[in-house]
């Protein structure tokens, strides 16, 4: 398509987007009386007009029914989170049963390190990128600190970062694989973020998964930008085990709860350590209130606390919304206004003398919805 720099070219595609309804459904902050024009959905997405409804509900119940409503609510609270299984696995492409909302996602990365970062004296090694959140760099510091007290390994010799080449912005595939070769049997995890945070690189999972499972590491993904916002095969994919948050493009509301992939071929695996708790344990049994841990089937047999039912509310709101749409929709919509604004921060850069870079992926293939800008000069970045 050949875009124009006007107005009536731009109102011209909103004409044609099969999908504009859906921007009513959300609440924009106001200026001067006009709705702003929002590009931070990457850091905290817009609230949807239902979320309101869907906490209302959980409000009324609880005014109404007291204690009753673990399971007498409309959405009885005891297995609220079950309703996310499907339309999730759909945003991820994943199995029902390999997904489950729980906690925030530091938390549940940490989590599921403790299943799936098993350190041995020779295989110890974490493969993360250059730059990765710092978050998820403290907790690779952190991870590798704990474990190194008692298998004697040096833990500054444990985190690798893949980096970029010299004047590059983004990482190259094929250093990637040239990496976790490189270190071979001492991989012990590779856990990369499936959109970078920074640049809005995407990688790509499927080669990458395949490439350290092939060396014998375990390979998770922390889809913080990546999760409703790019196309996800994680089940067909093989990967082993990925979390997101939900507040960025699944627009849940601040600091809301996390999602957790686990393949279904570690779901029956006893060997696999993970930290209990009653929330997990067989539903059936869950209230006899007996003693041995005896996981639920499945992502959910991760779990460990009753869940912040007023959190998971919003949440619900936005996936039935996703749902609704379907991946390819938005993921068509999303490429069209990317191409779009890259195009119209093109022409104005040649205004300005190229004082500015576009730094994300010019790929398609390789991004999502996110432009990082790179500006050149006194305060630049
Ligand atoms: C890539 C990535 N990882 C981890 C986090 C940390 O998320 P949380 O504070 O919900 O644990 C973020 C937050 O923005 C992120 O973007």
């Amino acid at each position: 398509m050949i875009f124009q720099n006007t107005l009536e070219f731009a109102q011209s595609l909103d004409g044609q987007d099969a999908i504009s309804k859906y921007r009513n459904e959300f609440i924009f902050p106001q200026h001067d009386k006009k709705d702003v024009i929002y590009f931070t959905g990457n850091s905290l997405g817009l609230q949807p007009k239902s979320a309101k409804k869907y906490v209302d509900e959980v409000m009324d119940d609880w005014a109404n029914l007291a204690v009753e409503g673990h399971f007498y609510a409309d959405k009885p609270w005891w297995d609220y989170h079950e309703r996310f299984a499907t339309p999730l696995g759909k945003i991820v492409g994943a199995l029902p049963t390999e997904v489950t909302v729980m906690n925030t996602l530091t938390v549940n990365l940490h989590l599921l390190m403790v299943s799936f970062y098993r350190p041995t004296k020779k295989r110890f090694k974490i493969i993360c990128e250059e730059k990765a959140f710092p978050s998820d760099q403290y907790m690779f510091q952190s991870q590798v600190d704990f474990h190194s007290r008692s298998l004697d390994f040096d833990k500054n010799d444990a985190i690798i970062e893949l980096k970029r080449r010299e004047g590059e912005h983004n990482i190259r595939l094929e250093d990637v694989l040239a990496k976790i070769n490189e270190v071979g049997e001492e991989l012990a995890l590779v856990l990369i973020g499936g959109v970078n945070y920074y640049t809005g690189q995407i990688f790509d999972i499927k080669t990458i998964t395949a490439a350290g499972q092939k060396q014998g590491a375990i390979v998770g993904w922390d889809l913080a930008h990546a999760a409703g916002n790019v196309k996800l095969e994680l089940h067909a994919w093989n990967v082993d085990f990925a979390s997101w948050c939900s507040y960025k493009y699944m627009n849940s509301g601040p600091g809301n709860a996390s999602g957790c992939f686990i393949h279904e071929k570690h779901h029956n695996d006893a060997q696999l350590p993970r930290f209990a708790g009653w929330w997990g344990h067989n539903k059936e049994r869950r209230f006899k209130m007996e003693q041995n841990f005896d996981p639920v089937h499945g992502a959910d047999g991760w779990q460990i606390s009753n869940l912040p039912i007023l959190s998971l509310a919003p949440y619900l709101a936005s996936v039935m919304m996703f749902d609704e749409v379907g991946m390819d929709k938005i993921i068509a919509k999303r490429n069209l206004i990317t191409s779009y604004l890259e195009f119209i921060l093109n022409e104005i850069n040649r205004e300005v003398n190229g004082n500015f870079e576009i730094i994300t992926p010019k790929n398609q293939a390789e991004r999502g919805c996110q432009l990082s800008v790179f500006f050149h000069g006194e305060g630049g970045n």
